[in-house]
């Protein structure tokens, strides 16, 4: 019998999210945690945020951020307040912890599901899935009924239906039951920097038994988390955006 796990992504440095998350998950009386990547990048918590994930001793993807941090220079192609993240992220690596990230699996599979950061597609190329378009290319390379990422920062969930192979999705909130047949990936949305509207911490329990998936929010210490963020030196929008959650 299958028990329930929790999927957390894209913490990026957010160590008050990540613990107030993990303090929910306890609640949850989940079997276990995989976290789709992104531990790093945007806010200030690099540090922090790599021992807790790292102490969990759970399957971890790597997460665009995460490799970029990892790279002799980050790739030009981020924003600015991305890159001013993931040069600060660089920054505070330790070796061990550079070690540890360079040696994620970009996809992990088990219990016949799969799990990326970003879409099977391409995962090097690291593509959002926003559009009926991008969600076919990616169903196009899950092979098993169900499959989880993050990257977009927003909760949903993705349905290819049988036979015809008709794309739909709906809004990732409270409790979604997954139907049998077709396809659905679902995107557990971000526990550091939510960008729904809503500017709680956002995670997913799914429970196999009842065929569902719960969207989790939790409030956490946001003014904390921008303060640091301020104080380290980092754009103010990166501390804007979390109150607002965009
Ligand atoms: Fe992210």
């Amino acid at each position: 019998m299958q028990k329930a796990i929790a999927i957390i992504s894209d913490i990026h440095s957010n160590f008050e999210a990540l613990t107030a998350v993990l303090e929910d998950v306890k609640s949850q009386q989940v079997s276990k945690l995989v976290c789709l990547g992104d531990i790093v990048g945007y806010a200030a918590g690099v540090r922090s945020c790599l021992r807790a994930v790292r102490d969990l001793g759970c399957p971890v993807v790597l997460g665009n951020h995460d490799e970029a941090a990892c790279l002799p220079e980050p790739p030009e192609e981020f924003n600015d307040t991305a890159y001013a993240g993931i040069e600060f992220a660089a920054s505070r690596l330790t070796k061990s912890a550079r070690a540890w990230m360079t040696s994620l699996p970009r996809n992990l599979e088990f219990e016949g599901t799969s799990f990326t950061h970003a879409s099977l597609a391409d995962p090097r190329e690291w593509e959002y899935i926003l559009s009926s378009e991008d969600a076919r290319r990616h169903f196009a390379v899950q092979s098993h009924h169900l499959a989880f990422c993050g990257h977009t920062h927003k909760p949903m969930v993705w349905w290819e239906k049988s036979p015809v192979a008709k794309i739909t999705c709906r809004k990732g909130k409270d409790v979604i039951t997954l139907s049998e047949g077709g396809k659905v990936l679902v995107n557990v949305g971000a526990v550091g920097q939510p960008r729904d509207g809503d500017c709680r911490a956002c995670y997913v329990v799914h429970r196999p038994q009842q065929n569902t998936v719960e969207f989790r929010r939790v409030p956490y210490d946001i003014k904390r988390t921008k303060r640091k963020i301020v104080r380290a030196g980092l754009p103010r929008f990166t501390a804007q955006r979390l109150s607002l959650g965009r």
